[in-house]
């Protein structure tokens, strides 16, 4: 009896306003072309109950953003539900997953203000991601000035703006740094690719990575 090969796991990262959610579309269309059955999700969110944390998060009620840990420990949470209820069964029906935004953001946006350590961090997603670690990682690089006038572009003037879009340029200048801090310290699963193109040529050059997964997962 032959087993259904697993889906891979491809995630989205990058600071806001830097393409993900367009190159989400872009490489389903691409996979859908191979013939290959893909779902797209997003973190924080992606089930019902990853959705609810996601609001509490993002619009806190009062306005008041959660302290860095407790953001942590209610994304984790999220992330947890996500993974066990459309993730890992996604995969495991060899489905391809990609997801706009996931652990790396949580390190990034965590960690950025230094009130928790990287350690906590990473050890705290290593434990609810356990096996399930991204076959690939797409990080979107492009100088924050480019992905402001992206999202201003995109919003109308009377869009509220959560917790982090509100966040100023240093914050935005750090999340850049530390995304690219992550590509170079984990270069086999980590792809930095410059967003400052057109959308275009942003996919042709997430595709030739994705190809690469396709292609080693059609020999297994
Ligand atoms: N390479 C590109 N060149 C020019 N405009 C782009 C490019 N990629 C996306 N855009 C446009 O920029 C805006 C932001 O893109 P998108 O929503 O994909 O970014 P995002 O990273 O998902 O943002 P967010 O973090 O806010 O969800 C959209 O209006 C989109 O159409
Ligand atoms: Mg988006």
């Amino acid at each position: 009896m032959s087993q259904t090969a697993r889906g891979r796991f491809i995630t989205l990262e990058g600071g806001e306003g830097t393409g993900k959610s367009t190159l989400q579309i872009a490489l389903r269309d691409r996979l859908a072309g191979q013939g290959v059955d893909v779902v797209l999700t997003r973190e924080p969110g992606g089930t019902p109950r990853a959705e609810a944390i996601r609001a509490l998060v993002l619009t806190p009620p009062g306005g008041k953003p959660f302290a860095p840990l407790a953001e942590a420990l209610l994304m984790n949470a999220a992330r947890s539900d996500h993974l066990d209820e459309l993730i890992r069964p996604a995969l495991s029906a060899g489905t391809w997953v990609i997801c706009d935004r996931f652990s790396d953001s949580t390190r990034v946006y965590q960690g950025v203000s230094g009130e928790v350590s990287p350690e906590a961090l990473q050890s705290l997603v290593a434990h609810v991601v356990g096996p399930t670690c991204p076959d690939l990682t797409l990080i979107l690089d492009a100088p924050v000035s480019i992905a402001q006038e992206r999202r201003a572009a995109r919003k109308g003037p009377k869009d509220a703006q959560d917790v982090f879009e509100q966040r100023d340029l240093d914050f935005h200048q750090s999340v850049r740094l530390a995304f690219a801090d992550i590509a170079r310290s984990e270069p086999d699963r980590c792809k930095l690719i410059d967003a400052s193109r057109l959308p275009n040529e942003v996919a042709d050059a997430a595709w030739s990575h994705v190809a690469q997964l396709l292609s080693s997962a059609e020999v297994h």
